[in-house]
C-alpha cells in the first residue's frame, strides 16, 4: 500500500467516560466484534478498586493491566483501528488528556442514569481544546434513565457542543423496547436473551406502517411518532464537516452490557470517524502523507520489575513511515537513536515491528531519554505542541526522610515525573520540591515506586497552592518585576518555566486584577495557542 492508502485505512480513536458508565464493556463489545477477542470477560477493568485488596497490590495489577491494553489493535470493515486505553481512576486523569493528544477521535460513553458527570465534562474540555470528534453512546438504557430529550439538552449545555440523534429509544428501563434508526429508517428491538449477536432491524420508513403498533404497541408508537417529528424538527440533520470539526456530535442510545446499539456505533465510527490528520508544531502544521517520518510521545510506562529500570515509551507516529533500526532525531536532545525493538500491540501481545505509519502507537524501549512530548523525525527540528500540562489540583513539598539516600530520591523523582505520574515544581533557594498531582492516590503511588524502585523514602507536606499558573505579557519589564516581587510564590516547571502558585482562588482573581498586563494560564496548551 502508498503512504496515502495506509492513512486511509487507519483510524485511531480512544473510549472516555466517567469511571462506571460502560467504558470497559463497550470496549469489549468492539474487541469482540474486531475480533481481537474470542470471549467476553476477556478485557479488564483497569479501574482501582479502593479496599478491594492492598492499595499497593491494586496499584501494581492496574500498571499490568494498563501496558497490555494501552494501544488495542483490530481490524474491522476494511479499516485498521487502534483503541488507545484511557486510566479508569479520576485520580490518573492527566494521563487520559495526554492520550487524548494522540488520538483522531473519540467515543464518549454515557450512563443514561447519571447523564453528563464530572469526569464527562473535564474529558470534553480537553477534546475540545483541539476540536476532536466526538460520538456519543448513551448507555445503560435497560435501567431507568432519564428523559433521552433531558439528556440531549444536558449533552449540549454542559459539554458546548450540538448533537444529533441518530437512533431514538423506544421506551426506557423496564419499558425499553429497542431502538428507532433515524438515518436507515429501521425499527431494532430489544431481546435481553439474545445479546450474543446484534438484534435484527427491520426497515419501516413510515411511522404510519402498521407493522410498527404491531411491534412495540399503540401508545409507544404514538409517542415513537411524536418524538420523531420533535427531533426533525429541532436538531440539524449530522453535518459529517461539522462532526469532523468537533463542532456536532451524532448521538446513539443503547446497552453495551447486552450488546445492544453497539455495532451501530462501530458502523458509524468506521464510516466517519476521520483518519490520521495533520499536527501542529512550532514550526506549522505535519501533513500525515509528509514522506518524512516524525511522530511525539505521548505516554511513559516503566518496568513492572524494580530491578530494571527500563521503560516503554509510547510514540504516536503523525507523519511518513517508520522503520526498525533506522537512525531518527531526537530533537529535544538533539540526538539520533535507534530502535532495534520497536513493538506493537495487536492482539494484546506485544511483537516487532518492522515499519508503522501515521496513527499507529509504538512502544520504544527507553532507558532514559525520553520525557513526555518530545518529538522524533527524519532529521527536520521542528516539536510537536499541544502535549498540555495542566495545573495540579493538589500540591505537596517532598520531604526527605533519608538523608544518605538524596542523590536517589532526586533521580526517583525526576524520572517518576518524566513519566508523567505527577508533575514536579522546584523552588530556589534550596531547591525545595513541589510535587503537584490530579489526586490523592498519585501520592501514594510515588511514595511506593520511590521506596521500591529506588530505595529513597519520603513523605509528603502539605502546603497553601491553589492552582499552577504559568504566565504570558506583552510587557516583559511589568512580567519579570511581577516574578521578583512574588518570589516566594514562583516556582519553576521541568522545563525552567516560571509558575505562579496561587495560594487561593481569592489570590488568584486578586493578582489577575492588579496585574492586568500580565496573562495566567492554568494550562501550559497557551503555547500551542500562540504558534
Ligand atoms: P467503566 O469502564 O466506564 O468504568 O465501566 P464498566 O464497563 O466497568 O461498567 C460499569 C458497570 O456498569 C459494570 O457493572 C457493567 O457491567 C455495567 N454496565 C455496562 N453496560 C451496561 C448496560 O448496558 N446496562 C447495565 N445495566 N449495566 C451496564 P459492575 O457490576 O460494576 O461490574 P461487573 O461485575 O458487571 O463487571
Amino acid at each position: 500500500m502508498s503512504l496515502k492508502e495506509e492513512i486511509e485505512h487507519r483510524r485511531t480513536f480512544a473510549i472516555i467516560s466517567h469511571p462506571d458508565a460502560g467504558k470497559t464493556t463497550l470496549t469489549e463489545k468492539f474487541l469482540l466484534y474486531g475480533g481481537a477477542i474470542q470471549t467476553a470477560g476477556a478485557v479488564k477493568s483497569n479501574k482501582i478498586r479502593r479496599g478491594a485488596t492492598s492499595d499497593f497490590m491494586e496499584i501494581e495489577r492496574q500498571r499490568g493491566i494498563s501496558v497490555s491494553t494501552s494501544v488495542m489493535t483490530f481490524h474491522y470493515a476494511g479499516k485498521l483501528i487502534n483503541l488507545l486505553d484511557t486510566p479508569g481512576h479520576r485520580d490518573f486523569a492527566e494521563d487520559t488528556y495526554r492520550t487524548l493528544t494522540a488520538v483522531d477521535s473519540v467515543v464518549l460513553v454515557i450512563d443514561c442514569v447519571k447523564g453528563v458527570e464530572a469526569q464527562t465534562e473535564r474529558l470534553m474540555e480537553v477534546c475540545r481544546m483541539r476540536n476532536t470528534p466526538v460520538i456519543v453512546f448513551i448507555n445503560k438504557l435497560d435501567l431507568e434513565g432519564r428523559d433521552p430529550f433531558d439528556l440531549l439538552d444536558e449533552l449540549e449545555e454542559k459539554l458546548s457542543i450540538k448533537v444529533r440523534p441518530m437512533s431514538w429509544p423506544i421506551g426506557i428501563g423496564a419499558t425499553f423496547q429497542g431502538v428507532y434508526d433515524l438515518y436507515r429508517k429501521g425499527l431494532r428491538l430489544f431481546d435481553p436473551g439474545k445479546t450474543k449477536v446484534e438484534a435484527m432491524s427491520e426497515r419501516i420508513e413510515d411511522l404510519h406502517d402498521e407493522r410498527l403498533v404491531a411491534r412495540i404497541g399503540d401508545a409507544p408508537a404514538d409517542q415513537l411518532r411524536q418524538d420523531i417529528d420533535l427531533i426533525e424538527g429541532v436538531y440539524d440533520p449530522l453535518d459529517i464537516t461539522a462532526y469532523r470539526h468537533g463542532r456536532i456530535a451524532p448521538v446513539f442510545f443503547g446497552s453495551a452490557f447486552n450488546n445492544f446499539g453497539v455495532k451501530e456505533v462501530l458502523d458509524a465510527f468506521v464510516g466517519i470517524a476521520p483518519p490520521p490528520g495533520p499536527r501542529p508544531t512550532d514550526q506549522g502544521e505535519v501533513l500525515p502523507d509528509d514522506p518524512k517520518f516524525s511522530g511525539f510521545v505521548f505516554k511513559i510506562h516503566a518496568n513492572l520489575d524494580p530491578n530494571h529500570r527500563d521503560r516503554i515509551a509510547f510514540l504516536r507516529i503523525c507523519s511518513g513511515r517508520f522503520q526498525r533500526n533506522t537512525y531518527y532525531r531526537h530533537v529535544r536532545l538533539d540526538k539520533q537513536l535507534r530502535f532495534a525493538t520497536p513493538t506493537n500491540f495487536l492482539a494484546a501481545q506485544k511483537s516487532i515491528v518492522e515499519e508503522a505509519w501515521p496513527g499507529d502507537v509504538i512502544g520504544l524501549f527507553d532507558t532514559g531519554n525520553f520525557k513526555i512530548g518530545d518529538t522524533l523525525t527524519e532529521g527536520a527540528t521542528f516539536q510537536f505542541r499541544g502535549i498540555p500540562a495542566f495545573s495540579p489540583e493538589l500540591f505537596r513539598e517532598l520531604v526527605n526522610l533519608d538523608p544518605m539516600k538524596t542523590k536517589q530520591l532526586d533521580k526517583g523523582i525526576r524520572q517518576l515525573t518524566d513519566e508523567g505520574v505527577a508533575q514536579l515544581f522546584t523552588q530556589q533557594p534550596g531547591n525545595k520540591k513541589i510535587v503537584g498531582c490530579v489526586g490523592e492516590l498519585q501520592f501514594e503511588v510515588i511514595a511506593y515506586r520511590l521506596e521500591h524502585e529506588y530505595g529513597a523514602r519520603c513523605s509528603f507536606q502539605q502546603i497553601a497552592a491553589h492552582k499552577a499558573c504559568w504566565m504570558t505579557s506583552t510587557d516583559q519589564a511589568a512580567l519579570d518585576q511581577f516574578i521578583r516581587i512574588k518570589a516566594q510564590q514562583i516556582v519553576q516547571d521541568k522545563d525552567g518555566n516560571p509558575v505562579f502558585m496561587a495560594p487561593s482562588s481569592y489570590m488568584l482573581d486578586l493578582e489577575r486584577r492588579n496585574n492586568p498586563e500580565i496573562t495566567f494560564h492554568t494550562t501550559s496548551e497557551f503555547k500551542t495557542e500562540m504558534v
